[in-house]
């Protein structure tokens, strides 16, 4: 079964690929390359021993996006990670995060409706809960508006399949909204990659511990949490990618109740920004140079999964601690600084 994953050279979209071709799915991967680069299929083979089929294009370029799924006409499902991420960046170009972020998404749905049947799983975000009132969250806790344009193309993302399933009954649709994916393969074949100066927790840690950063500036300690720093929920990228494969699978094998659903994807625990330094000093054996700097604009103070829903509807849980997790992204760091 032929599967389109757009975004599929990306952090979250290889390992997908990966875990896609483990269960037997065969792959082609949309990227325009403008936050990846060709070398991941070298990755991906690596690992699968599988060559994922490659096309480079622009999916904002909508004449090449009707010309792609006509000649992929036994695409049946897809899985859309293509879209631009930056919290940051999305502030100081909203048209650019628009397009990008939905009206790819639109043309891509354009061309599922014209399929007898699709399946379509869509990169969703804790960040469309806001500051949720209660934790952990669960999948019917309120949407807040968000807190920028990038937040704003997820929540309305979900709301632009939504519409659209609700009239295209053989279009079935999930939504994954992920909390703070993280880490890399245990072989080390692939990992995050991200350009520039990391705007991530994570990267930047292991950045600064291989020597690359000078030191971690905290975003506030001065919190109304045991020790002053955030709570996110912390999820291994591989873990997350078997998500993605479990929710495909319920879709191509029509076990969904509903043709709109929408899951939490984390570890369901929570862990401080302290913490999440701790386990790098455990797992690198390093100290780590930090200092407490003001809280960043726009931080909720904490978001972590309630996953019951994904535990037993998917039948997915995430399996890596936060140190086995920690682990890999380490390793991986300086597997590419050698
Ligand atoms: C985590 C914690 C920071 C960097 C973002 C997006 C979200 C999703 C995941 C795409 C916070 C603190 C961070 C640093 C720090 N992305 N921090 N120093 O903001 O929870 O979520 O990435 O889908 O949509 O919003 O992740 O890693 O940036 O921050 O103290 O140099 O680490 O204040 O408390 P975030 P993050």
């Amino acid at each position: 079964m032929k599967i389109l994953v757009t975004g599929g050279l990306g952090f979250i979209g290889s390992h997908t690929v990966v875990e896609l071709q483990n269960k037997g799915f065969e792959v082609v991967i949309v990227d325009n390359l403008s936050n990846a680069s060709e070398k991941v299929i070298d990755g991906i083979i690596a690992i699968t021993g599988k060559k994922p089929l490659f096309e480079n294009f622009d999916l904002r370029d909508k004449p090449k996006v009707e010309d792609f799924f006509s000649r992929h006409n036994d695409i049946e499902g897809v899985i859309h990670f293509a879209a631009s991420k930056a919290v940051g960046e999305s502030v100081e170009k909203p048209l650019l995060y628009y397009e990008n972020n939905l009206g790819v998404l639109t043309y891509i749905l354009q061309e599922l409706s014209k399929k007898g049947s699709a399946n379509f799983i869509f990169s969703s975000s804790c960040t469309v809960y806001g500051q949720a009132d209660k934790m952990p969250i669960t999948e019917d806790a309120p949407v807040k508006s968000a807190e920028s344009p990038y937040g704003n193309t997820k929540q309305v993302g979900e709301e632009i399949i939504q519409d659209t399933c609700k009239v295209t009954p053989h279009i079935s649709a999930i939504a994954l909204r992920y909390f703070n994916p993280f880490g890399a393969h245990p072989s080390v074949e692939i990992g995050e990659l991200p350009s520039g100066v990391p705007q991530n927790l994570v990267p930047f840690i292991t950045q600064t511990g291989i020597g690359l950063r000078e030191q971690l500036s905290v975003f506030g300690d001065d919190y109304p949490t045991a020790d002053g720093t955030c709570i996110r929920d912390y999820i291994h990228v591989v873990d997350l990618a078997k998500a993605h494969v479990a929710a495909l699978q319920r879709l191509v094998n029509d076990e969904n109740e509903e043709n709109y659903e929408v899951f939490n994807l984390g570890t369901g625990t929570g862990s401080s920004v302290l913490e999440v330094i701790k386990s790098f000093e455990r797992v690198s054996g390093k100290k780590l140079n930090y200092k407490i700097v003001r809280r960043r604009a726009g931080d909720v103070i904490e978001a972590y999964a309630d996953t019951t829903k994904a535990n037993a509807v998917l039948g997915w849980r995430a399996e890596s601690t936060l140190d086995e997790a920690m682990k890999s992204a380490w390793d991986w760091e300086q597997k590419i600084r050698s």
